[in-house]
């Protein structure tokens, strides 16, 4: 079957399997009883939203549909919920804000599954999830059991984790566990957000405000890939050392940066660094560089993985000549 229609860049290839399963069992039985299958490998799919597929894919695609939300403890501040693997992400955190539950709202209508979101320790708008994480349980895809995680032993980095290193490829995540608030501790640092509010006359925000503005800000400077095919920011936001990022800052007044927690070193935004580079709004075939955001790079329909590849490639040449950055990318190219 064609996986056009689960990855978010919409990418025309063809698996030699797909199995959709809806517990941690079936994938257990399905592993027992159909070890063929997997001999020419495995692929697990979650929303399919930080994946470029650069070719088909033989051996087995399994996609992860492991539902239910449930809270399963309480106490005077924080609730406890667990929600299944593939439960849609933007749902997820809709049903938090509905119960005004708080700590996700910043991470409204990231793209992706409950059980994608770890992966990369998905963020946005000074949150990440690691801030809201307790545990996650997985299938061990060798061994077939299932082994509980902590924070710590999920090594959470910038957009990082044990699951994009050491354990990569190890792992199905069928449900995770975050510890959420009863009282709101509202995180409005971004100015874009601020803005929001302020046009709306909300002084004092609940979290369905925070979660509201947020959706705004991002349909304003995103692709929905429902029109345009995305995988969100295709890199990392660079981080350097002061020596060359004072060197940049002498070069290009005006250059956005952030500090770095506990260190001297310096972030870039990557979006600025391609905008400067002369990219924003290319497009050449049906690959190309989003008008309103140039960190992230489209498929207008008919581009192949191997062409957006390509782009990238280009696009790191020419930040690199251009600043003497090596960006990284964020995006998992298969
Ligand atoms: N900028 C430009 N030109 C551009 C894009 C950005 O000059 O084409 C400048 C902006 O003006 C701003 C700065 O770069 O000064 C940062 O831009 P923005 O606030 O849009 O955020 P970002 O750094 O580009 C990061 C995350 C996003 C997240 C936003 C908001 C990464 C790789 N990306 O983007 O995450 O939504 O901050 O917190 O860290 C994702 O990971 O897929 C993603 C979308």
């Amino acid at each position: 079957i064609s996986l056009k229609p689960y990855n978010t860049f919409g990418l025309d290839v063809l698996a030699d399997n797909f199995v959709r399963i809806n517990s941690a069992q079936d994938f257990i039985d399905l592993k027992k009883n159909h070890q063929k299958l997997f001999e020419k490998g495995l692929f697990i799919l979650g929303g399919g939203s930080n994946l470029l597929l650069t070719h088909d894919v033989s051996g087995i695609v399994i996609k992860n549909e492991i539902l239910g939300i449930e809270k399963v403890k309480e106490s005077d501040e924080f609730v406890w919920l667990e929600a299944g693997g593939g439960v849609v992400w933007h749902d997820f955190v809709q049903f938090t804000v509905d119960n005004h539950w708080a700590g996700l709202e910043n991470l409204s209508l990231i793209p992706g599954t409950v059980g994608a979101a770890p992966m990369q320790n998905i963020g946005a708008y000074g949150v990440e999830i690691k801030d809201c994480f307790e545990s996650l349980d997985a299938v061990n895809i060798n061994s077939l059991e299932i082994e509980k995680f902590n924070g710590a032993q999920c090594q959470f980095g910038y957009r990082e984790s044990y699951f994009k290193r050491g354990g990569k490829g190890q792992y199905l995540i069928t449900k995770v566990c975050f510890k959420l608030r009863k009282k709101a501790e509202i995180s409005t640092s971004y100015g874009a957000i601020q803005e929001v509010l302020k046009q709306k006359n909300i002084s004092n925000p609940e979290i369905k405000d925070v979660s509201q503005a947020i959706i705004e800000i991002r349909k304003s400077k995103l692709p929905d890939p429902k029109d345009i095919g995305n995988s969100g920011s295709f890199f990392k936001n660079p981080t350097v050392s002061k020596e060359l990022a004072d060197k940049l800052k002498l070069n290009f007044p005006g250059i956005p940066s952030y500090a770095v927690e506990g260190s001297s070193d310096v972030k870039f935004p990557a979006g600025w660094l391609i905008e400067k580079s002369g990219w924003k709004g290319f497009r050449k075939g049906d690959a190309g560089v989003h008008a309103k955001q140039a960190l992230v790079l489209v498929n207008y329909g008919m581009a192949k993985g191997k062409e957006i590849v390509e782009l990238s490639e280009e696009i790191k040449k020419s930040v690199w000549n251009m600043f003497g950055i090596q960006l990284e990318t964020e995006v998992n190219i298969m």
